[in-house]
């Protein structure tokens, strides 16, 4: 499974870099237009920087749904780096945009999927990653993660390269429960990563190992 992270905090990316852990970054127009009111960067001066550090996808989603300026908007975020791919939603709209990028040769991510039925127009359209959005389903009493089991079993009747990439992630057990599934991707907001690792279990299992070598150091005994 890969991991993505949810987010257009630098600060957030760099961090989750040094662990070794990013493999790409997925972002919408409201966390990019959070982090331009916070820093007072251009959108795209934003996302160049994003790709010179992740080095692996970076989604950026067009503002439109109108044909001709959606493709110059994917075109010119296409430009800011070769790991673009654009986010497209899944509507009727989205699937012409999207169909029209893959005969570009531009990888789309499309978005915004709440249904097997759009998950399967998504892979039909040619998208390289289709996002389920579990934790907006799970918000109005649906079940999230049946839809990333629907669009697992789809894809691999199928044979569809498109990869399920589980957005909307709130909590660690999403991530349990995608990886169960055999989904592709999550793609997880910073502070479900922190939380994923952290166990106080492991806490005090390192106060006890320190504690317990404490009284062999004190004897005169080291490792190195
Ligand atoms: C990622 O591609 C999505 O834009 C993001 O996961 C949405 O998350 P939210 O439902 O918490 O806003």
């Amino acid at each position: 499974m890969k991991f993505f992270l949810d987010t257009v905090n630098v600060d957030e990316i760099k961090r989750v870099k040094e662990w070794g852990l990013i493999e790409g970054v997925t972002t919408n127009p409201t966390l990019l237009a959070r982090e331009v009111k916070r820093t007072g960067e251009k959108p795209f001066d934003i996302l160049k920087e994003i790709c010179e550090i992740v080095k692996g996808p970076v989604s950026a989603e067009v503002t439109t749904l109108e044909f001709s300026k959606a493709i110059k908007q994917a075109e010119a975020l296409s430009e800011i780096s070769d790991w673009i791919t654009i986010k497209s939603p899944a509507t009727i709209d989205g699937i012409r945009i999207t169909g029209e990028l893959v005969r570009k040769d531009i990888p789309v991510n499309m978005t915004l999927i709440f249904s097997a039925n759009q998950a399967l127009l998504a892979a039909k359209a040619g998208a390289t990653f289709a996002s389920p959005f579990i934790g907006r389903l799970d918000d109005i009493g649906k079940d999230g993660m049946s839809l990333v089991s629907e669009m697992v079993t789809i894809y691999n009747n199928y044979g569809f390269d498109t990869e399920v990439l589980v957005a909307s992630i709130r909590h660690p057990q999403h991530v349990v429960e995608a990886a169960l599934i055999g989904a592709d991707i999550a793609t997880i907001p910073f502070i479900v990563i922190e939380k994923m690792i952290n166990h106080p279990l492991t806490d005090y299992g390192i106060l006890r190992f320190e504690k317990d070598w404490e009284e062999v150091k004190s004897q005169g005994f080291k490792i190195l």
